[in-house]
């Protein structure tokens, strides 16, 4: 099995490298460059997503790829959102199989948080809705199910969250959309010879937001990236061809106490999977000149993901250990208004303190050696904390309001970038020494290199639920589905639920209904913790976790036909079942 796996894979570099020959003596627009592809925004507090199997041209001959994509051919809009707002989400599932949407680095309710738990079936709308705490800062989402991470994401579904607030915009910073602030999500991928997405962890092609051979025109003063690791596992050593200096101005949960100067003679951002960097570079006066953001990753060791050279097998890339272009930057005219210096300070940020810790919880990242064996991995398993991840098991229980240092101990060879849920942290030291200026303020991913110990403290507040966790797992989504993960709650001491063996008193109306359907609880002290709608076939149509009952609930989505409604009590967590009709 293994042995025809790198027979095939050897047979495919051999055909693309005879391929690319070919293309090279044949076709001299194989070195073109195709426009940057940028999101589309949207704003406000009402967020309609529709998740779909749909297809584009993204190789620039040839058969269009099949993809995954919200409200468009790939990835997804990049959604606008201001700190202090209730956003609410409609996440409409039309792919052909589950999946979930999760908002990477957002502070929210387990329950809305999107993970393997809050699967969405096919034909489903999820409506989760949080008020946004976190403050101005480079988010994403992405789907999460379970042992298909890899390949929905591989398929292009994900996209940028924005976040807004006051601090942030009294800030002389870029901000104009695509102009002189630019997201750019970084991933590679694999095409087969049909040009269609092979589900493997190392692609051949760089991509920056879905475009191959990508090229875009900036104004000649600041520009603001907002770069995002995308990739399934590589991480990138980011640089610019002429190695101009640039500075970091933010990283995962938000901006820096002060811009941080990168400079010297190879001015480098080590970016792993599921990471984002905000940076400030200056084109001022280079009007009519081009540079190349590119992946210095020939200088990274044989166990950071993407400086692995790997000639065959399930790992070999056209990528790894070298040096490639991500994206040409082409200088051309001032914009009004631009922005020509670097402000000196950003905000202020308090994190919390070690004394303040009420305990170290020791987290192991470990090989597994024969102990477990997994598809891809097989006996060579990552594992956390010495087990697989078991979807019934809750590794964790935290006193909500509990500040904790999480102790990171690989023994592993390889380097990890590790991710929590629920929190930004802050990296308290790497094997015991405090970390390198930029990686000191709010991060939500940090790479465990091999053998090394990272510790960071993170305060678990504001939202607690007994039945729901987090999820803390590695972000190369092989090693996430293949079991590198492990979930935790955060529960609340001062509440306690009283089970009651009683049904609970309830009545829908109108029944028929129309529009909108009641729900009222004869006991006011009851509430709806989750409601789901299913019809007679018994396929999921809504789930509406922690609803707001008052003003109905919206099924004008909803065909005419008999249904079922679920309602979990909040707090008995009791199930109560009904039916009614949609005319
Ligand atoms: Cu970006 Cu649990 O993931
Ligand atoms: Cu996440
Ligand atoms: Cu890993």
């Amino acid at each position: 099995m293994d042995l025809m796996y790198k027979m095939i894979k050897n047979m495919r570099n051999s055909l693309l490298i005879l391929g690319l020959i070919i293309l090279f003596k044949t076709n001299a627009s194989a070195q073109s460059y195709n426009t940057l592809w940028i999101p589309d925004t949207l704003t406000g507090t009402n967020f309609n997503l529709t998740i779909k199997d749909t297809f584009a041209q993204i190789v620039n001959t040839g058969n269009q790829t099949i993809t995954g994509g919200i409200n468009g051919k790939f990835w997804g809009p990049t959604l606008i959102i201001n700190k202090g707002d209730v956003v609410n989400m409609n996440v409409q599932n039309d792919l052909n199989d589950s999946t979930t949407i999760h908002w990477h680095g957002m502070h929210l309710p387990a329950v809305m948080d999107g993970g393997p738990h809050q699967i969405i079936p096919p034909g489903t709308l999820w409506q989760p809705y949080w008020e946004v705490k976190n403050q101005a800062s480079t988010l994403w989402y992405h789907p999460h199910l379970h042992e298909m991470s890899q390949e929905q994401i591989t398929k292009g579904i994900g996209g940028f969250i924005i976040v807004r607030d006051a601090a942030e915009a009294a800030l002389a910073l870029p901000r104009k959309y695509g102009v002189d602030d630019i997201p750019i999500a970084i991933t590679d991928r694999d095409f087969n010879t049909q040009n269609q997405f092979s589900i493997v962890p190392y692609g051949d092609s760089i991509m920056a937001n879905m475009t191959l051979r990508a090229q875009y025109s900036v104004p000649a003063q600041y520009v603001r990236l907002r770069l995002l690791n995308g990739a399934i596992e590589a991480s990138y050593n980011l640089g610019f061809s002429d190695n101009r200096s640039f500075y970091i101005i933010g990283t995962d949960g938000g901006l820096l106490d002060a811009p941080l100067l990168i400079n010297g003679t190879t001015p480098r951002y080590l970016l792993s999977a599921g990471e984002r960097v905000e940076i400030l570079v200056n084109f001022s006066g280079q009007s009519g000149s081009s540079v190349f953001l590119k992946a210095y990753n020939q200088s990274l060791g044989n166990f950071i993901p993407g400086g692995e050279s790997f000639p065959n097998g399930p790992f070999a890339s056209f990528l790894g250990h070298t040096n490639y272009n991500i994206v040409k930057l082409n200088v051309t005219n001032t914009t009004a208004n631009p922005i020509t210096s670097v402000p000196t300070s950003l905000v202020t940020n308090t994190y919390p303190l070690e004394q303040d810790a009420a305990l170290t919880r020791i987290i192991t990242l470990s090989d597994s050696a024969g102990v477990t064996s997994v598809p891809i991995l097989g006996p060579n398993a990552f594992i956390l904390g010495h087990q697989l991840f078991n979807f019934n098991t809750i590794n964790h229980s935290i006193p909500l309001n509990q500040t904790e240092v999480w102790e990171l101990k690989s023994t592993s060879v390889f380097g990890h970038p590790f991710h929590i849920h629920d929190v930004e942290f802050k990296i308290l030291t790497i094997n015991g020494a405090t970390p390198p200026t930029y990686q000191q303020g709010w991060k939500d991913v940090v790479l465990v290199e091999g053998g090394k110990t990272v510790r960071f403290i993170a305060k678990f507040d504001d939202y607690a639920d007994a039945i729901h966790p987090f999820m803390y797992h590695c972000h190369i989504a092989l090693h996430e589905d293949e079991g590198m993960m492990g979930q935790f709650v955060v529960t609340d001491l001062n509440s306690v639920n009283e089970i009651s063996k009683e049904e609970i008193p309830i009545t829908l109306f109108p029944n028929p209904a129309h529009d909108k359907l009641f729900v009222e609880f004869k006991n006011q002290a009851q509430s709806a913790y989750y409601v789901s709608i299913k019809d007679l076939l018994g396929r999921t149509k809504l789930m509406l976790p922690n609803p707001y009952l008052k003003d109905g609930i919206d099924i004008s989505t909803l065909s005419k036909g008999v249904y079922t409604i679920s309602i979990m009590e909040k707090g008995s967590k009791q199930v109560i079942t009904k039916t009614f009709i949609v005319n």
